[in-house]
């Protein structure tokens, strides 16, 4: 099967189609800015994986309930890391119950809103701090748990996704194990699982040094663990010079610990993978038009009309995310030029060419004019469920691409859906 488009293949070209389809024709239809996803890059990312026995969708990188749906006809399970998230992976029929769950939460805290769904759906939960111990037990008694731990290390593609160390809020601390393991006992809860993610957009390297962090604290454990997870942060391939990882490899590294861990305790061992960006990042294009084209100096701005308020990597983490552009009208020259992207929002920091620190950069691109469009490419993950409604800016459309048919996955936010809330609480208010 012939892969999928990767960014590095569009990234600072000219661009039309996306699986088959025209952009400027899709905008055409659906407005702009709008999210789309092509479902066949996401199946394709499912395969890749499918060595791991269970893999486990971090959907905080990407809850719509069309792409969850997806993910499960794939065999995919989720985590959840909120009361919302659970609640969408129930709404698409993910089972709570079953055994491995096909439903995690995995947090930090419980919140009054987890806390009661979690006890009324009966979630499988993955405790990430010693005082979520007996506030399970109280709605959950005799629940079995799976324990995350900070392993006193971790790595991501930014300090703001490093999850692992002394400065990071994830997980329980590695030396606490045993006075948790004690605490559970204590509590009537079962520890049936570890689970370890050192950071978000990392590398085999540095993922590597988990499974030995892992088998030392399985130890500690015992028989009663059933499972070990492995977490996410697989990276993606956002730029030319980047690297994909071997997953054989890493697949390999892991599967040696569990069975290891598996003849020791005399039963078998459960590997789980929780990658997020992994599986939609690539699949994901924000489509948005170019509305003015101005010089500042030496500098050439293409603004667009999509913000951080639909895309807040770029000023997050001075992320960087391949763009192409379609032209809509005659083009005019086929030169690149050196360009800073910005949106359109009141904010200096609006900008999609800036690196760590906000320091604005240029990148080469075709030749463009107002009307035509900007592809921003890798946005599958962390992109629309990091939206906002800053400037009052509407939630952007998220539309999907499968089989040569295209389906509204998100109704774009209407300007009246902006303010109703608001205005019937004015409304109470006043009357
Ligand atoms: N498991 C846990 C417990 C996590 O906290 C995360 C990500 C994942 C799995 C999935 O990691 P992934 O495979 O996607 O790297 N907004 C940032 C990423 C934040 C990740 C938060 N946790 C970004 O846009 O890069």
């Amino acid at each position: 099967m012939k892969d999928k488009m990767i960014a590095t293949q569009y990234d600072g070209k000219v661009l039309t189609e996306i699986a088959g389809f025209s952009i400027s024709q899709l905008v055409a239809e659906h407005g702009s800015p709008v999210y789309l996803y092509d479902a066949e890059t996401i199946r394709q990312r499912c395969r890749d994986l499918q060595m791991f026995e269970t893999v486990r969708f971090a959907q905080k990188a990407c809850s719509n309930l069309s792409i969850l749906a997806l993910l499960k006809e794939q065999g995919i399970v989720v985590d959840a890391v909120s009361a919302g998230e659970v609640l969408r992976a129930l709404a698409v029929g993910y089972s709570a119950t079953s055994d491995p769950p096909e439903i995690v939460y995995t947090s930090d805290i419980f919140d009054r809103d987890a806390l009661q769904v979690v006890a009324e759906h009966h979630i499988h939960c993955n405790l990430g701090s010693p005082d979520m111990i007996p506030q399970l037990a109280e709605v959950q008694p005799g629940a079995e748990i799976t324990l995350r731990i900070n392993p006193g290390f971790g790595h991501g593609h930014s300090q703001k996704t490093n999850t692992g160390g002394p400065q990071s809020k994830h997980g329980i601390w590695h030396e606490q194990l045993p006075s948790c393991l004690a605490q559970a006992k204590a509590c009537g809860l079962k520890v049936v699982g570890l689970h370890m993610h050192i950071g978000s957009g990392t590398d085999l390297e540095h993922l590597a040094q988990v499974c030995e962090a892992m088998e030392r604290c399985a130890r500690l454990v015992g028989p009663t663990l059933k499972t070990i997870s492995a977490g996410g942060g697989l990276p993606t391939v956002y730029r030319a010079g980047q690297q994909g990882m071997d997953l054989a490899q890493y697949h390999r590294l892991w599967d040696e610990v569990r069975n290891r861990l598996a003849a020791d305790f005399g039963h078998p061992i459960g590997l789980e993978l929780e990658p997020g960006r992994y599986l939609v990042a690539e699949s994901g294009y924000l489509l948005t038009e170019i509305r003015a084209v101005k010089k500042m100096g030496d500098n050439l701005f293409y603004l667009v009309d999509a913000g951080f308020n639909n895309l807040a990597r770029p000023i997050l983490y001075g992320a960087y995310h391949p763009m192409a552009i379609c032209p809509v009208g005659q083009r005019t020259s086929n030169t690149n030029h050196d360009v800073v992207v910005g949106g359109p929002l009141c904010e200096s920091g609006d900008i999609f060419t800036q690196e760590d620190g906000g320091v604005v950069s240029r990148r080469s691109l075709p030749a463009a004019q107002v009307g035509d469009l900007l592809v921003i490419g890798c946005t599958g993950a962390y992109g629309a469920v990091m939206a906002s409604n800053y400037n009052s800016k509407p939630l952007a459309a998220e539309i999907m691409l499968d089989r040569g048919e295209l389906r509204i996955i998100r109704h774009k936010q209407t300007l009246e859906d902006l303010i109703a809330n608001e205005r019937s609480a004015l409304e109470t208010v006043t009357r």
